[in-house]
């Protein structure tokens, strides 16, 4: 998380008074991508990198923003409903308007913020935000009466209607509800979660980010979403979560190779899931490393949502006798996560940086993954 003193220092140069601190954190996901939106399962967990925020009210009807990461300013009042230019400030304009949308009676505030996720990695760096920024305003104007998942929920709205990202719920809840030292297992469904103690003996999680990002912001995640819709409407369920693979099979005919491959993904993807959890309870990491492989196999090829620079990370991993590896989070770049035993931990990064770098003529950058504390206020 971003250095306390540098954030109370860019404070009082731009604004008076003493504020509150509040913090929420980025994720991974150990395994069910794109899951989230089809009903399904997803197993995330919080991690120490995040979003901080100082906050206080300001007695007026003006909003004003100081965002460190950009060295950028933006004000507007409370009641405008005219989004802020710069996208970035539209996040914090986004769950303002869901909060009170919600009910609750934000006032005017000043607040100066920042963070240490990496952007555009696929480690909802923008959840980290929204929460952060919801968790505020609900404990400064509401002394706390929304729940976490109405929280998550203000952030998954704020993507949809401010941002146009029609993503599903898994990082704003696991933003919400994040457990240091437990991954989460969420069903999209009901919304029943349960905590998992992640303490793999012998072996660790790294992420490492390419450092490239390929997505037009957007459209290509909402286009798989509206190809997972067609299928399941063409099988007359809700989502894919109700679709078999056999229904999927005797619907092929009806469908563009496309949509069917896209589905074929998802519904493979839920078993993937249920086998990870199976494998957990008997601290079978093997196993749970070759099902990260074979997500990462469907999403490259069926889902379309990786490329050139990850799949060479993946394939280098698998060389170098890496237990499981697979890109994280929305697609189209960002990172990869890797079940690294502890054996060959520093042997693998030391080469893959090398491999990557003479390869592609950029860095990567391996991030070491500690399982946090959700949102939550710090002082
Ligand atoms: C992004 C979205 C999530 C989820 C993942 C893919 O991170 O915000 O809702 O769909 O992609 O699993």
């Amino acid at each position: 998380m971003i250095d306390s003193a540098r954030l109370k220092q860019a404070f009082s140069r731009h604004f008076n008074g003493s504020a509150s601190l509040f913090s929420a954190p980025g994720r991974i996901n150990l395994i069910g991508e794109h899951t989230d939106y089809n009903d399904g399962f997803v197993f995330p967990g919080a991690i120490d990198l995040g979003i901080s925020a100082m906050i206080t009210p300001n007695g007026s009807k003006t909003v004003n923003l100081y965002a460190i990461d950009m060295d950028q300013s933006c004000s507007f009042d409370i009641e405008s409903v005219t989004p802020p230019e710069s996208v970035h400030f539209r996040y914090v304009f986004g769950v303002i308007r869901e909060m009170i949308a919600a009910g609750i009676d934000v006032q005017g505030f000043d607040a100066v913020y920042g963070g240490d996720v990496p952007l555009g990695a696929g480690m909802s760096s923008s959840a980290a935000l929204e929460c952060c920024f919801a968790y505020a305003l609900n404990d400064l104007f509401a002394q706390g009466r929304l729940d976490r998942m109405t929280l998550a929920r203000i952030g998954q709205a704020t993507e949809h209607k401010h941002i146009g990202v029609m993503c599903g719920i898994m990082d704003q809840f696991a933003s919400m509800h994040g457990k240091a030292g437990s991954l989460l297992r969420l069903d999209c469904r009901s919304g029943e979660f349960s905590y998992f103690p992640w303490h793999p003996d012998g072996y660790r999680l790294v992420a490492i980010n390419s450092c490239v990002k390929h997505e037009l912001i957007g459209s290509p995640y909402n286009d798989r979403r509206a190809s997972c819709h067609r299928v399941a409407t063409l099988a007359g369920a809700e989502t894919l979560r109700d679709c078999s693979r056999q229904t999927l099979e005797l619907l092929r005919p009806q469908l563009s190779d496309e949509d069917y491959r896209r589905a074929l993904y998802v519904i493979g993807e839920e078993q993937r899931v249920l086998a990870v959890c199976d494998a957990l309870e008997k601290d079978d990491y093997e196993e749970v490393g070759r099902q990260m492989y074979l997500t990462h196999q469907g999403l490259k090829e069926d889902y379309e949502v990786s490329c050139d620079e990850i799949d060479f990370l993946v394939d280098q991993a698998r060389e170098a006798g890496v237990s499981g590896s697979r890109i994280m989070g929305g697609g189209f770049g960002g990172c990869t996560i890797n079940l690294v035993r502890n054996d060959i931990y520093d042997t693998f990064l030391e080469k893959v940086q090398q491999d990557y770098l003479s390869h592609f003529g950029i860095e990567c950058k391996p991030i070491p993954i500690v399982i946090s504390d959700g949102a939550r206020r710090l002082q």
